[in-house]
């Protein structure tokens, strides 16, 4: 069992980003004001995900019931185009979607995180940021996970930013130097004393605006001032006696969620035993399908119509499962999809419980380890490639491997699509589990085999995230399992039913709190990552 608390528990990616949201809450603030401390402080000790240059997603489940969800994924820039990233033949351009100034996306977090304190924060907002202010300024040890991140990264960095960084400072970082930012210090200062406008207007905006102009990228002082988060309604399913609530488009995370889990409603998981290959077939087949419709149909619910309630019903995923054979592997359509890129996970979730019950679900990204690598000239901060999201090019697949349709092509002010999933679960109206991964297109599946571990194989929230994960995703038609996810007995019969695998990097770093039927939290923190709870 994981770290059991009584009543209030932060797990996020990093130990130092999980004692800022505990010292919150112990200064009487709520899950939303922790959430937001946690997400300034991430930003400093976990630059690889962490990030004001990026966005996320959150989901707040308050302890009366009340769910709002918002929505603060970065938009594609006014001078974006369909065709940006390919050449005159409309083939992809190198990695122009993902390293450099073109690859970066207006980000929202820092807009986010003032939507989110403004309706349901508590304390003064000066009071949360400050913790990442001092340890920029001050500085914290990289872990050995992060130095060998940053390591594999610096190449890219040199090459994408048109300045020096911090980043670029060492040529070789090892576990326990310290990494010191007095210009992140310097710009998370002027978000505390102009909020909201100290990153969207003035010094910070000219100078992610000089950044782009230096480096042929996009974005606009318009582009900055124009940017908006948005409150949406959750999608919401029932998984047996669950509720599961999780996030709307521009996430395509929650609805596969939904998708797989209704898929799983009809048979008896517990029965046909965990990690065995019956199990394993009905939850392939049901991502198959699931991701199916996410390549058809998913993008920016602003820019196409999406028919979200019709999707997570339960009539249209027995339909959708309706050729479902408990003999054989239904095989994907042959198209040129690529193999998703196997990296370490380079987003990051964490999930919040205060001692009044109210609860946060937030996952926040740059998509790739430190985003574009271009770092803003005498800013400090990394920014996203999340451009990278939006299907390029129909059957281009993106690093994740994932294919799109004209639902998620480019277009100015356009959300780019999200695989993102930060979830709350209830059960008889009470709370029962916070949860949520990073993973690009593993994040609905990391997030659906926790819920079932716990749900169906009756795991402790610890067992449930550290158990070895197996994906699918319609494209490319093979199951990636994690070393050791599925027995050699087990793979056979799955071989025999027209199955294929590939053994790739760790899936997912979830993070998850789960309330016991005391009442009390016990903790899940991955041990994939550095992931760490505390509570109290
Ligand atoms: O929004 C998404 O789905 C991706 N940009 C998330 C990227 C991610 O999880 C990276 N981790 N491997």
């Amino acid at each position: 069992m994981g770290m059991v608390t009584d009543s209030a528990m932060v797990v996020s990616a990093h130990p130092l980003a999980t004692a800022v949201g505990v010292s919150i809450l112990q200064k009487g603030g709520n899950a939303v004001d922790a959430a937001v401390a946690v997400h300034w402080a991430l930003a400093v000790v976990a630059p690889w995900a962490g990030n004001v240059g990026g966005g996320g997603l959150m989901v707040v489940r308050s302890a009366n019931g009340t769910v709002h969800t918002l929505d603060f994924r970065e938009i594609a820039p006014a001078a974006a185009w369909q065709d940006m990233f390919l050449d005159g033949e409309g083939r992809p351009v190198g990695r122009l979607s993902l390293l450099g100034h073109r690859a970066v996306g207006v980000p929202g977090s820092v807009a986010g995180l003032f939507a989110a304190h403004d309706s349901l924060g508590e304390l003064p907002m000066s009071l949360l940021i400050q913790p990442a202010i001092d340890l920029a300024e001050h500085g914290f040890s990289l872990t050995a996970l992060e130095a060998k991140e940053l390591n594999s990264k610096l190449a890219n960095i040199r090459a994408a930013s048109t300045r020096p960084s911090i980043y670029t400072s060492r040529s070789f970082w090892e576990a326990g130097d310290s990494l010191r930012s007095p210009e992140l210090a310097r710009t998370l200062a002027r978000i505390r004393d102009e909020g909201a406008a100290g990153f969207y207007h003035g010094l910070t905006a000219e100078l992610i605006v000089a950044e782009m102009q230096r480096g042929g990228g996009l974005i606009t002082l318009k582009d900055l001032a124009g940017y908006r988060p948005i409150w949406r309604s959750p999608i919401v399913g029932t998984y047996r006696d669950l509720e599961v609530i999780t996030m709307a488009p521009p996430s395509s995370g929650g609805i596969v969620l939904i998708q797989a889990l209704k898929a799983l409603e009809g048979m008896n998981v517990r029965s046909t035993g965990w990690q065995k290959a019956a199990t394993i077939h009905r939850m392939v087949e049901a991502e198959r399908r699931a991701f199916a419709d996410r390549a058809e149909l998913l993008g920016d619910p602003d820019f196409v119509p999406i028919p979200a309630e019709r999707l997570v019903s339960a009539a249209y995923m027995a339909q959708r499962m309706a050729d479902f054979d408990a003999t054989k592997a239904t095989p994907s359509v042959q198209v040129h999809a690529g193999d998703p890129l196997a990296e370490s996970e380079h987003t990051t979730h964490f999930s919040i419980v205060d001692e009044d019950g109210n609860a946060v679900s937030c996952t926040t990204t740059l998509n790739g380890s430190y985003g574009s690598g271009v770092v803003v000239g005498e800013a400090g901060f990394v920014l996203n490639n999340e451009m990278d999201d939006f299907t390029i090019a129909t059957n281009t697949p993106n690093r994740f491997g994932l294919v799109g349709s004209a639902a998620n092509a480019i277009a100015p002010g356009k959300r780019m699509l999200s695989s993102m999933a930060p979830t709350v679960v209830t059960r008889g109206g009470e709370l029962f589990m916070v949860l949520g991964s990073p993973g690009g297109a593993t994040i609905p599946t990391s997030v659906l085999q926790t819920l079932v571990n716990v749900v169906d194989h009756g795991m402790s929230a610890k067992q449930a995230v550290s158990a070895p994960r197996f994906h699918h995703q319609w494209k490319p038609d093979t199951i990636r399992v994690e070393q050791n996810a599925i027995t050699p007995d087990d793979s056979l019969t799955l071989v025999r039913m027209g199955h294929s695998f590939k053994v790739r990097a760790p899936i997912g770093r979830v993070d998850a709190i789960l309330v016991l039927p005391d009442g009390r939290l016990e903790a899940g923190s991955d041990p994939r990552g550095d992931d760490a709870a505390a509570g109290y």
